[in-house]
């Protein structure tokens, strides 16, 4: 070939690339949008150290306040974008829930099961999610009502005259009501084995994940397994009874709903531990506010003693249609609920671009919307910080309270969880008195918001 042709063939073939490469660069400028304003700080670290060495919510609020409603920043190695407007919160967890996965560390994954609810979509998670509803809708619970009072009464009569850490008191009362709802009202078998197995493996459920003889991950994990054997244990034996049984375990194990004896202890656990810090923080967040707030708590006894007052003989047990009454008190609930938001935020995954107003989410990186700010924005709740539990009169505008998530993986157990609260609350405020014992203008993440050292009180009957 002679060199003019094929100088002219090289020449072709280079202004086809540098055409091709320029039009790429023009198009992908054009196509994709930028992202989320913020920084990502340093490369791995980002701005861990700066979330961790503050309260998380002052990080956050600081960022509201610079970036606006949607920014970026980089936490623990992974790129998140934290969102806290009400609209684009229903965008990632509802409208358009499927571009946005649930997603946990891999340890917790495996500590608290793979298969649990927690960490699916689709179909299978639909199936768990029917069973899970099936045993904690009101029709379910209202049959165990008087057997949840039974448990109030026993626990608070033990604290009596008592100095207790009200957290780690109220933690042994949703637990012992979590195996209630779990396992129905027959004697539930290995109650001590599965209430020692439980206790180790929360207590690694913040450590290191690192899988040693001698660390509190290994001992967890041990424990885990220790669990999962007892729960098999129950099962087979359950299956021989051959009757049907209620509460989450029977609906897990109901021929219909098909699963393996390892998706069932997965649940079970993945319920247990959904169900009991969550639940027992709130209680604790409620007699704090009470204690601080004497003409609440005395709407709150007088509206009890009402309810008190009306029951006489064998009527005397408390009922489903008892809670409905207790208005007042669930409107401390809802302000609690809000004002401590125990789940600061909640994590979500892009599973592919996303184009979220005006802004690129890649794919992979987290999501996290921020319900504390918006129960804290001023736009969503007048004098934000104040407690004052009237504000629920009026019910809030749509989106902007979310104490129990939305969408798709929004919280099955809210019915259980108000239902174990005003039952307490009940025999609490129209029996006892308590007074809190040191400071106590500290919050502590356990990993749920939590008043410092789990509010030590002094509880003693009423004269
Ligand atoms: C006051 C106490 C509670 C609070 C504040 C609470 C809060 C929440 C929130 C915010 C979510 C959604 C998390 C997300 O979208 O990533 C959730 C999910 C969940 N909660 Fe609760 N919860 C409480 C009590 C309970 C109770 C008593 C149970 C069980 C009886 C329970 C079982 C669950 C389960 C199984 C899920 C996962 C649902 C799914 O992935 O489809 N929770 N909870």
């Amino acid at each position: 070939m002679e060199f003019t042709t094929m100088f002219c063939l090289f020449a072709s073939i280079l202004s086809l690339f540098i055409f091709h490469s320029l039009l790429k660069f023009l198009t992908s400028g054009q196509q994709k949008p930028p992202l989320p304003p913020g920084s990502l700080g340093w490369p791995y670290i980002g701005e861990t150290f700066q979330l961790y060495s503050q309260n998380p919510n002052v990080f956050f609020a600081s960022k509201v306040k610079k970036f606006g409603s949607i920014f970026k920043t980089r936490i623990l190695g992974c790129p998140c974008v934290m969102i806290s407007s009400p609209e684009a919160v229903k965008h990632v967890l509802v409208s358009r829930a499927h571009l946005f996965k649930p997603t946990f560390p891999a340890s917790k994954e495996r500590m608290l099961g793979k298969q649990a609810i927690f960490f699916h979509q689709g179909e299978y998670h639909t199936k768990l999610r029917k069973l899970v509803l099936r045993a904690f809708m009101p029709e379910a619970i209202k049959t165990i009502v008087s057997d949840i009072e039974s448990i109030a009464i026993t626990s608070l009569k033990s604290w009596d005259g008592q100095l207790i850490n009200t957290f780690l008191e109220m933690k042994t009362y949703t637990f012992n009501v979590a195996l209630l709802s779990i396992f129905g009202k027959d004697e539930v078998l290995y109650r001590e084995e599965l209430k020692r197995c439980y206790y180790i493996l929360e207590k690694g459920y913040n450590s290191m994940p690192i899988n040693l003889p001698g660390t509190l991950f290994h001992r967890s994990m041990k424990a885990r397994k220790e669990l999962a054997q007892i729960l098999a244990k129950i099962l087979s034996i359950r299956r021989q009874m051959k009757h049907d049984h209620n509460g989450l375990f029977g609906s897990l194990m109901g021929d219909k709903a098909g699963l393996t004896d390892e998706q069932i202890a997965d649940n079970i656990i993945g319920v247990i531990f959904a169900a009991r810090d969550t639940t027992a923080s709130v209680i604790t967040w409620i007699i704090k506010y009470l204690a601080e707030n004497p003409s609440v708590l005395q709407a709150v006894t007088e509206e009890q003693e009402a309810i008190m007052k009306e029951k006489c003989g064998e009527e005397k047990v408390l009922t489903w249609a008892d809670t409905k009454k207790m208005l007042l008190t669930s409107r401390v609930i809802q302000e609690t609920l809000r004002v401590a938001s125990i789940l600061s935020f909640t994590f979500r995954e892009a599973v592919e671009d996303v184009e979220f107003e005006g802004y690129l989410i890649p794919k992979g990186w987290k999501v996290l919307p921020l319900f504390r700010n918006i129960h804290h924005s001023p736009d969503n709740f007048s004098e934000p910080e104040k407690f004052d539990p009237s504000r629920f009169e009026v019910a809030p505008k749509p989106n902007t309270f979310l104490p129990f998530g939305n969408g798709t993986h929004s919280c099955p157990g809210n019915e259980m969880a108000k239902m174990e609260i005003l039952v307490l609350l009940h025999h609490l405020t129209t029996k006892y008195r308590w007074s809190v014992m040191g400071p106590q203008n500290g919050i502590q993440y356990d990993p749920f918001a939590l008043p410092q050292n789990g509010l030590p009180i002094r509880l003693s009957l009423k004269s």
